[in-house]
């Protein structure tokens, strides 16, 4: 196996321009190939840490979009006033909280999330993270809006693909130039979010006490 570069031409390129990680030129890349972003759109970035996807969609979006960022780590760069973020798991973190701060569900949501690689299992757990993102993604994506999010290709990546492109007008893998040759790392591109076609969100059960159940002929007064 070849050795790794760590410095890469992008590490060189991240610290040259500013950037906080290579990873800003992944969403460039993203960017140039498919025409996401606009001028003054909400857009949430599930994974933010440590800032670069942030810094590189508050370029895009300028000063009257909104840019809100979520990771289990916190965050240290100072943005301008239109990036927010907040510490917690995607999962878990109440959406409500983040489509406060962008008033509303997003334009685009991105997800550069990865579970902890420990060597084996790791594409099968991240394609496993690929569903839990589109299970959320109608609590915060806007009808017509764009998810892009990353996944480690294994088995279960055509059935991961298929169920994506399925909530999407047009979904494709897309593998950007700054993605090291080397990982098995690709995104899931879908773009025009079919709302209609998302599963509605299950009712959560409420557990009854006892004292508090009826049966059908109490509750009909016989
Ligand atoms: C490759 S880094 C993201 C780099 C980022 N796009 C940037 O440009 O700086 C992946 C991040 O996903 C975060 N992460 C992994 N699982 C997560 C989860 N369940 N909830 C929130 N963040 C998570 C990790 O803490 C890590 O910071």
């Amino acid at each position: 196996m070849g050795k790794r570069v760590l410095h890469d031409k992008w590490f060189k390129l991240a610290k040259e321009e500013g950037y906080l990680s290579r990873a800003a030129y992944k969403l460039k890349q993203i960017e140039r190939n498919k025409r996401l972003f606009r001028g003054g759109m909400q857009v949430l970035d599930l994974g933010c840490a440590p800032g670069a996807w942030l810094q590189v969609a508050r370029e895009f979006v300028g000063p009257k979009g909104v840019v809100v960022g979520l990771d289990l780590q916190e965050v240290r760069h100072t943005f301008d006033d239109n990036v927010h973020h907040f510490v917690g798991d995607a999962f878990k973190f109440p959406s409500e909280t983040l489509k406060e701060a962008a008033g509303g569900r997003f334009d685009i949501v991105l997800s550069d999330m990865a579970p902890n690689t420990i060597g084996h299992g790791d594409a099968e757990r991240s394609v496993t993270m690929g569903h839990q993102i589109l299970e959320i993604t109608p609590e915060l994506l806007k009808a017509d809006g764009h998810l892009v999010f990353k996944v480690l290709e294994g088995s279960g990546f055509p059935e991961l693909l298929a169920a994506s492109k399925k909530l999407f007008q047009d979904c494709r893998p897309y593998k950007p130039p700054a993605s090291r040759d080397v990982s098995r790392e690709i995104y899931i591109v879908g773009m025009g979010f079919k709302r209609s076609e998302a599963p509605e969100k299950r009712p959560e059960k409420k557990r009854i006490p006892p004292h508090l159940r009826f049966t059908e002929e109490e509750l009909r007064g016989k």
